[in-house]
């Protein structure tokens, strides 16, 4: 809208060509916006940069939803809205169920995240791609787009030849089989040790791997046994977490199985792949080790087994040829960027990725133990991701019984897993994905900071006003206050915020617009009385609680956080 006008005005004082400039607009403290445009266009311009901003002020046709223009320090104009044109705006928003969120011109996104391995515990990594990755999916969705998820577990490759070779022994129905739901890791281990004590068994172990590959049917039923336990682990994980992962979406190593000999044959016969003391490897411009030795991507190994890099090479021809895919993102570690770009290039030398395609990959940072190293246990054992739950679940409750002690027992009981759930998740999303951050659970649920509990908080006590008015809440907008002006223009931003996340997949931006709307919020509840206003100005005021409580929902739930009525 402004940036519409001040094209306009561009074109008007300087030709046309001017007309798509951008006008370099920016939220000020100085006045609610400022457009920079002036000192970018002066040295193009051959004129002081006041001058063109004086220029720009003469054409420009804004006084409908600004007070007069000012020009500041090098050539700032400062734009401050009127809060009449507020007050349509709110009571636009007001009446508009998406909150000004457009709907984008559709797009296929397959998203992959989270990913966890079969018969392996799911570690915090884990816990931030699911957490990022779902919290993408349900914006774009939001926007519009067609998101196909795609969990690509790891669910194939030679530990099952020992996985299944233990499961045989210790038999499906017994209680160690069901630890694989429960505490997959202990299972995981003990196979692992009789693999390395016990060579008979490393025998078994390495000949079920052949019977495996080589489709036998009972070994497959094993197998299958094995994926079934896992997925009611990971099925338990998703539904503690809120996370909109099913069955249905499960896309896991296992489904490529058939296209790997292919795969590996159209590379060789293309002369993309060959072969190097015995494996199958793709040579690729730009990859360098250690002395400048290049360094391959291998795709089928000596023994004549295929790898990850080989399977995600079939992932990706079958998301951009089957699904059809317009853009593709990858929500994993850091760690993994010079294997996907790998894989990436070879599918383009291929024909298989081309330039219309955008993939992205979504990078992960680690998370952290207080001793700033990759978050462990207090023994050093590797964390139990359903355990840390749990804890976070249990010190929500402890919150929510101190700050409202007032509630029924069976309330709070029902409000603590929101909260711990709410708190994790929000930890893993307000810091940028590719950053580090330290696990702390205790600033994590408090109900005060940059933290899950203040927004959910500030959703109840919203909704605890708008109770208390009954249902006088329609009715048309009046803004005169320094705070409901604030409010308003925080209100007003959330569509751009949402466009920007699906843009730049950034769910931090979201978190921290949040966070500034609950501060507008309190700032406006403050010093601007609703309930026992007059009757015009407690409508008014109620309005922009209903919007407020509105976004704060609709936000947080694009997050896949809920929002407890009362807290
Ligand atoms: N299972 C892998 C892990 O635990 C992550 C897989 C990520 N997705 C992919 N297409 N490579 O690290």
């Amino acid at each position: 809208m402004l940036t519409q006008r001040l094209q306009a005005a561009l074109g008007r004082a300087f030709g046309e060509e001017y007309a798509e400039t951008d006008p370099l607009i920016r939220p000020s403290h100085y006045a609610d916006h400022q457009a920079n445009v002036a000192m970018s266009l002066a040295k193009r311009l051959g004129r002081p940069p006041r001058d063109v901003a004086g220029a720009i002020v003469e054409h420009l046709d804004i006084d409908d939803v600004c007070e007069p223009v000012e020009v500041s320090g090098p050539g700032f104009l400062n734009l401050r809205l009127r809060d009449s044109w507020l007050d349509s705006e709110v009571a636009g928003l007001a009446g508009d169920e998406r909150l000004g969120v457009p709907v984008e011109e559709r797009q296929v996104v397959p998203i992959d995240y989270s990913a966890p391995n079969v018969a392996k515990e799911m570690h915090v990594g884990h816990l931030r791609t699911t957490v990022v990755g779902d919290a993408l999916a349900r914006t774009l969705e939001h926007l519009g787009h067609d998101v196909i998820r795609q969990n690509h577990v790891g669910d194939w490759g030679t530990p099952f030849g020992m996985l299944i070779e233990h499961l045989v022994d210790v038999g499906e129905d017994s209680a160690e089989a069901q630890q694989l739901v429960t505490d997959p890791n202990t299972f995981y281990a003990a196979a692992r040790a009789e693999f390395d004590s016990d060579p008979a068994f490393a025998d078994r172990a390495r000949s079920r791997v052949v019977r495996l590959q080589a489709g036998d049917p009972d070994t497959l039923r094993h197998w299958n046994e094995l994926v079934d336990l896992s997925k009611q682990y990971f099925n338990r994980i998703y539904s503690t977490l809120g996370v909109t992962l099913t069955d249905a979406d499960l896309a896991g190593e296992s489904t490529y199985n058939d296209e790997l000999a292919g795969i590996c044959d159209e590379l060789e016969a293309t002369g993309i792949a060959t072969v190097s003391d015995g494996a199958l490897c793709v040579f690729l411009d730009g990859y360098t080790g250690r002395e400048g030795k290049p360094v391959p991507l291998i795709i089928r190994k000596s023994d004549g087994g295929y790898g990850y890099g080989t399977t995600d090479l079939a992932t990706i021809r079958h998301r951009v040829r089957d699904l059809g895919a317009d853009r593709i993102l990858y929500v994993i570690g850091v760690t993994q960027s010079l294997h996907l770009n790998m894989v990436w290039d070879t599918a383009r030398k291929a024909g298989w990725l081309s330039d219309d395609v955008e993939v992205v990959h979504v990078q992960i940072g680690n998370v952290l133990g207080e001793d700033r190293k990759l978050l462990r246990t207090r023994s050093g054992a590797p964390l139990k991701l359903m355990s840390l739950l749990d804890d976070a679940v249990a010190k929500a409750r402890s919150v929510v019984d101190e700050a409202r002690p007032d509630l029924p027992d069976d309330v709070r009981a029902e409000i603590a897993p929101q909260v711990g759930i709410g708190a994790v998740k929000y930890a893993d999303l307000s810091v940028a994905h590719d950053s580090e951050y330290v696990f702390d659970l205790d600033r994590m649920v408090s109900l005060t900071g940059d933290t899950g509990p203040y927004l959910q908080y500030a959703a109840a006590r919203v909704r605890s006003i708008l109770r208390s008015a009954g249902d006088a809440t329609a009715g048309s907008v009046v803004i005169s206050e320094p705070a409901e002006h604030q409010l308003a223009l925080a209100l007003l931003g959330f569509g751009d915020v949402v466009v920007e996340v699906g843009r730049d997949l950034e769910p931090h931006r979201l978190c921290g617009y949040l966070f500034e709307l609950a501060q507008a919020f309190s700032s406006f509840y403050e010093t601007c009385p609703v309930l026992k206003a007059d009757d015009a100005t407690r409508s008014s005021r109620l309005t922009l609680c209903r919007v407020t409580l509105d976004v704060l929902v609709t936000g947080l739930g694009l997050l896949g956080i809920s929002s407890p009525e009362r807290m």
